[in-house]
């Protein structure tokens, strides 16, 4: 549904996107991860048509974005990373206004608008201007804008950066509803956690580049799955804790001697959690956290480059939740 064949993007000595060829077949939600800058933007900005590359092409739908850009634009709704839609509007005129855009007869528009309104929950507030929104909820109209046009291909640019925690659960179900309805996805994100959540295959990209792509699991595996950490207290109980969590975990374990965290890689989540727990429980060491948790971008950043991401900007993406 969507081929992207050997796509570059340069910004004078800037190689935005370098080289990235990438098949998307129809039905699936292709997850397209790296941290700021990566270029993921770029790239979404060639398949839309909004800016030519460098070289390379890409074919959407059968078109190819060179030669029948206009069809390849009927075929795409494009949610961005800055939600776009008009605050002096409300938000049904805002939907409204799409379905203009698409040359739709006047009531289809309308229909298409309350349709959009109702599957965002955002019924009541239609009528409302959106300068008076959440942040959630010109997020959810700018999703909305991008389903007027019945589009076979959604391309979702970082749906829920920037997002309270519980506004992103709740476009995640939204999000995977509309992924259940079959259309083609493209999603980029910062978060390995959201492109586990929605997507079946992953690609991770990094200074304009591919590195690695696969399923989620397959990416973790990489990493080593989810992790065990435990923090003693007292540093003397390090060792002590390193013996314990050796035995639950399923690969080498990892002293931070700086932060006083001891990880192992495990391979049934819950069990070993509860098994570490009761055998330093027993042991009688204080901990200050004992948690599991699931491989960061970071983690597998530093799994498949050996390097932690390439830009400061992973670690903002680590603090706004991409580590639990
Ligand atoms: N219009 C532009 N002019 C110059 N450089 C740009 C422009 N847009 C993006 N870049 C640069 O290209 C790289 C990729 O940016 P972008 O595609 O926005 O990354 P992402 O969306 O993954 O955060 C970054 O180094 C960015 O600074
Ligand atoms: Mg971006």
């Amino acid at each position: 549904m969507i081929s992207i064949q050997g796509v570059s993007v340069d910004f004078g000595p800037v190689k935005a996107v370098d080289n990235v060829s990438l098949e998307i077949p129809r039905n699936e939600v292709r997850g397209l991860l790296g941290p700021n800058g990566a270029g993921k933007t770029t790239l979404v900005k060639v398949i839309a048509t909004l800016l030519a590359p460098s070289s390379g092409t890409a074919i959407v739908g059968g078109y190819d974005i060179h030669d029948n850009p206009n069809a390849v634009r009927s075929m795409i709704g494009l949610a961005g990373q800055y939600a776009a839609v008009d605050d002096l509007l409300t938000g049904r005129e805002n939907l409204e206004i799409v379905g203009a855009l698409y040359q739709l007869p006047k009531a289809e528009a309308k229909r298409r608008a309350d349709d959009a309104l109702e599957r965002l929950s955002l019924t009541d507030a239609a009528d409302r201007l959106v300068r008076t929104y959440s942040g959630g909820m010109r997020r959810r109209l700018d999703l909305g804008a991008s389903l007027v046009g019945r589009p076979d291909v959604l391309i979702l640019d970082e749906p829920t950066t920037g997002l309270d925690p519980r506004t992103r659960l709740e476009l995640w179900a939204f999000l995977r509803e509309l992924v259940s309805e079959g259309a083609t996805v493209l999603l980029t994100t910062q978060y390995l956690e959201e492109a586990d959540e929605l997507a079946d295959q992953i690609t991770v990209i990094d200074s304009g580049k591919i590195i690695a792509d696969g399923t989620a699991d397959q990416l973790k595996g990489r990493v080593g799955g989810d992790l065990v950490t435990a923090s003693p207290k007292r540093r003397a109980d390090l060792v002590r804790v390193r013996e314990l969590l050796e035995v639950v975990g399923s690969g080498p374990v990892r002293v931070d001697e700086t932060q006083l965290i001891v990880s192992v890689p495990v391979d049934s989540r819950v069990e070993a959690l509860v098994k570490a727990a009761q055998s330093l429980d027993e042991a009688g060491i204080e901990l200050s956290d004992l948690a599991i948790q699931r491989p960061s971008l970071d983690d597998v950043f530093l799994a498949i480059t050996g390097k932690v991401g390439t830009t400061e900007d992973v670690e903002a993406a680590k603090t706004k939740g991409g580590r639990r």
